[in-house]
């Protein structure tokens, strides 16, 4: 089934026609969206099926970032608060609960994805924005983990919004940004960008890295280009 969504005719599929090819249709008619606004039209119509979708495309980010959270996180688990940008459907909180964390906002800029999220009871808040274009809404300084996993490439979040998440963090070395990227070719230059300004904010003084962990086996590559998986990278960051 098409859908037809502003100018852009996005690939629809029910959950019973879920295999690896249908799952990459979906994805590629996904790249002619270039902009934010865009994309997240894409993902308004892709909610609805994007955890099966993902789950064949064996997507790992989430469980990587909450892994790479979980190891380096000291405080209260329970009590501390985390805001997950970019949230989607909440994938990341479902792993984060599972290493105890239990206080969740999200923020995300697809009205759909967010109502997905929704019913999945994970999150105390969620608020819609779409970064680049609007400021991230949260009060600065209050979080003691802020995660965004999946959104940081081309098209998506702009590599300014990261200062944004840091300045939303607790500071005094109890705070922690993690932060993920894909390492394939189409997103190299916006992954070069982005190390850019993460090194360039150590220089100033706004955090210090803790880990980074580049992964090869990311998830299963859809461009005709690449074949079996692409790499990506889970950067975590604590705030001075
Ligand atoms: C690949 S999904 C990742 C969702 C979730 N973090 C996960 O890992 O499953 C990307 C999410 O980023 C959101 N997104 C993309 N660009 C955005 C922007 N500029 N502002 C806010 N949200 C954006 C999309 O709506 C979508 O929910």
């Amino acid at each position: 089934m098409f859908c037809t969504n502003s100018s852009f005719r996005f690939v629809r599929m029910s959950s019973a026609n879920n295999t690896f090819e249908n799952v990459k249709a979906v994805i590629l008619s996904a790249h002619k969206s270039t902009t934010s606004r865009e994309k997240v039209s894409f993902y308004n119509s892709w909610a609805e099926n994007y955890d099966q979708d993902v789950a064949v495309l064996e997507y790992r980010a989430p469980s990587l970032a909450a892994n790479c959270i979980s190891s380096h996180f000291g405080g209260a688990r329970e009590a501390a608060v985390v805001l997950d940008v970019a949230c989607g459907t909440g994938l990341v909180a479902k792993q984060m609960k599972q290493h105890g964390f239990g206080q969740f906002v999200g923020v995300d800029g697809s009205e759909a994805m967010l109502d997905a999220a929704r019913k999945n009871g994970f999150y105390r808040d969620l608020k819609q924005s779409l970064l680049g274009e609007e400021p991230l809404p949260s009060e600065w300084g209050l979080f003691d983990v802020v995660v965004i996993v999946g959104a940081l490439s081309v098209g998506q979040v702009p590599v300014g919004a990261v200062r944004q998440l840091c300045k939303a963090t607790k500071p005094g070395l109890s705070g922690y940004i993690c932060m993920t990227t894909r390492s394939n070719q189409d997103n190299l230059e916006y992954k070069a960008t982005l190390e850019l300004e993460l090194r360039q904010m150590e220089k100033e003084g706004l955090w210090t890295c803790v880990e980074v962990t580049e992964v090869d086996k990311w998830e299963r590559a859809v461009s005709d280009q690449e074949d079996g998986y692409i790499p990506g990278a889970v950067y975590l960051y604590k705030k001075l």
